[in-house]
C-alpha cells in the first residue's frame, strides 16, 4: 500500500483542498490501509450449548491465521459393558480447555468431575441440592462468560493498536497482545476450573455427608485427568486418567448438536469395552451411557460379518483395507479375533487410517466383528 507522506498537514487544507487531497493520497491513502488492517484483526467470541471460543484472526501474508481458546463443558456418562472393568461407570461433569491454531485439531485438556448422587430415586432433598448446584454452576458460566468478553475487548483493542497501515504481516505488538490474551484466558479458564471442582466437592459433601472424610472420595471429587483432542471434522480422541486404575480411552464423533453419543470406550483394562456420551452441562435429563442392547447370547458373529463387509454411514469397511477374506490376516486384521478393544484402539490410534471409523461402531457392534474375526471361515 502507499506510504506517501503527506507533504504539508492535512488539517491545513481547505474544504476544496480536502478533495484534492484524497486525490493525491494525502490522508486517504494512509486511514484506507489502516482501516483494512483493522477490518481484518477480528475477534469473535462465540457461544454454544458446549463451547465457549474466542477466534482471533490476524492478517499473515496472503491470507489470514487464526487462533481459537475454548473453553468446553459436558455431562460425561460412561460404562463398561465387556472385558474385566464390566459394569464400571464414569459420570460427572466434564470441563476441558482448548487452544486451536489455523483450523487444525484442538488440543483440548482438563478433568472429569465425577458426580455425587448414586442411582436411585433423589430425595426432595437432593433435588433442592441439585438445583442449588445448577443454579451455582450456571452463576459461574455467566461470570466467565463476562471475564471472556471483557478479555476479548481488550485483545481486540490491541490488535487494533498494533496493526501497521499497510502491514500484511502480523505486528509484534498484534503478537504480544495475543500472547497474552492466552495465557490470560489459560489462567481464567484454571481458576474456573478450580472454582467448578470446588462447587462439585460442595455438593458431594453436602449430600453425601457420611463420605466427606473418605480418602477415596477425596481424590474422586479433585477429578481425573483428561486430555485429547478434537479434529476439523469433530472427532473426539480423549484419554481419561483413572490413578491407580489406569487409563480409558474414550473415541468419537460430536453430533450436529454439539454432543457426542454412542462413543467408544476402551480399558482400563485390556479388553474393556464400552460406550460413552457428552451431552450439554445442564441439560434437563442426564442420560445413561447408552445401554449395551440386550443380547443374551453374546456377541454375535453373523452381524460382526456384515459389519465388517458393510459398515453403516461409512463408505470404506473394514473389507475395504482388510480384504473380503479375513481369514488371510491381511494387515493383522486377526489381532482383532475375540478382541474387540484392539480393534477400538487401532481406530481410536488411526492405525494405517483406521481412524475414519471413529465413532461408526458401537461397542456391541464392535464386539460382533470381534466374535467373526474369532471365526473368519464363517
Ligand atoms: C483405511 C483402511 C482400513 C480400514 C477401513 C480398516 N483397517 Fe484395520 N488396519 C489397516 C492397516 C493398514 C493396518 C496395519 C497398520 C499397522 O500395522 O500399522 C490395520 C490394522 C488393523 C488391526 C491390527 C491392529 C494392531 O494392533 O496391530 C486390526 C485388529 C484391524 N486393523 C482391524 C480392522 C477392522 C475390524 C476394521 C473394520 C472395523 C478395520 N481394521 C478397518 C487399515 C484399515
Amino acid at each position: 500500500m502507499r506510504n506517501r507522506k503527506p507533504a504539508r498537514p492535512c488539517f491545513q487544507w481547505s474544504a476544496i483542498g480536502l478533495s484534492a487531497a484524497m486525490l493525491l493520497g494525502c490522508g486517504g491513502g494512509g486511514d484506507s490501509s489502516l482501516a483494512q488492517s483493522e477490518q481484518l484483526a477480528t475477534v469473535q467470541v462465540s457461544e454454544t450449548a458446549t463451547i465457549l471460543s474466542v477466534k482471533a484472526e490476524l492478517p499473515d501474508g496472503a491470507g489470514t491465521s487464526s487462533s481459537e481458546m475454548q473453553s468446553r463443558l459436558y455431562t460425561f456418562a460412561a460404562k463398561v459393558s465387556a472385558g474385566p472393568d464390566a459394569g464400571l461407570e464414569l459420570r460427572g461433569t466434564l470441563v476441558l480447555k482448548g487452544d486451536r491454531e489455523d483450523d487444525g485439531a484442538t488440543e483440548v485438556e482438563g478433568r472429569l468431575l465425577p458426580d455425587v448422587v448414586e442411582a436411585g430415586t433423589p430425595s426432595s432433598a437432593s433435588a433442592d441440592l441439585k438445583s442449588q448446584f445448577e443454579a451455582k454452576r450456571r452463576e459461574l458460566k455467566v461470570a466467565l462468560r463476562a471475564d471472556v468478553d471483557a478479555l476479548s475487548t481488550t485483545l481486540r483493542r490491541a490488535l487494533a493498536e498494533g496493526a501497521v497501515p499497510g502491514g500484511d504481516e502480523p505486528s509484534t505488538a498484534q503478537k504480544e497482545a495475543l500472547a497474552a490474551f492466552k495465557v490470560s484466558f489459560m489462567q481464567r479458564m484454571t481458576e474456573y476450573h478450580a472454582a467448578l471442582s470446588a462447587l462439585i466437592a460442595d455438593f458431594r459433601a453436602s449430600s453425601q455427608p457420611n463420605m466427606g472424610s473418605d480418602d477415596d472420595d477425596d481424590k474422586a471429587s479433585e477429578g481425573y485427568e483428561v486430555e485429547g483432542t478434537v479434529d476439523a471434522q469433530g472427532a473426539m480422541n480423549l484419554t481419561v486418567r483413572l490413578g491407580d486404575k489406569g487409563k480409558v480411552l474414550a473415541t468419537g464423533t460430536i453430533g450436529a448438536d454439539g454432543s457426542v453419543q454412542n462413543g467408544i470406550l476402551t480399558g482400563p483394562g485390556s479388553g474393556s469395552v464400552g460406550t460413552w456420551s457428552a451431552m450439554p452441562a445442564g441439560a434437563t435429563a442426564l442420560p445413561p451411557a447408552p445401554a449395551p442392547a440386550p443380547a443374551p447370547v453374546g456377541p454375535s458373529a453373523a452381524n460382526g460379518k456384515v459389519l465388517y463387509n458393510a459398515i453403516p454411514g461409512s463408505t470404506m469397511s473394514c473389507a475395504s483395507c482388510h480384504t473380503a477374506v479375513p481369514a488371510n490376516n491381511v494387515a493383522n486384521v486377526l489381532k482383532g479375533a475375540n478382541n474387540a478393544s484392539a480393534i477400538a484402539a487401532a481406530i481410536a490410534g488411526n492405525k494405517g487410517g483406521m481412524g475414519i471409523l471413529s465413532g461408526k461402531l458401537t461397542a456391541a457392534q464392535l464386539a460382533d466383528i470381534a466374535a467373526y474375526l474369532g471365526q473368519p471361515n464363517l
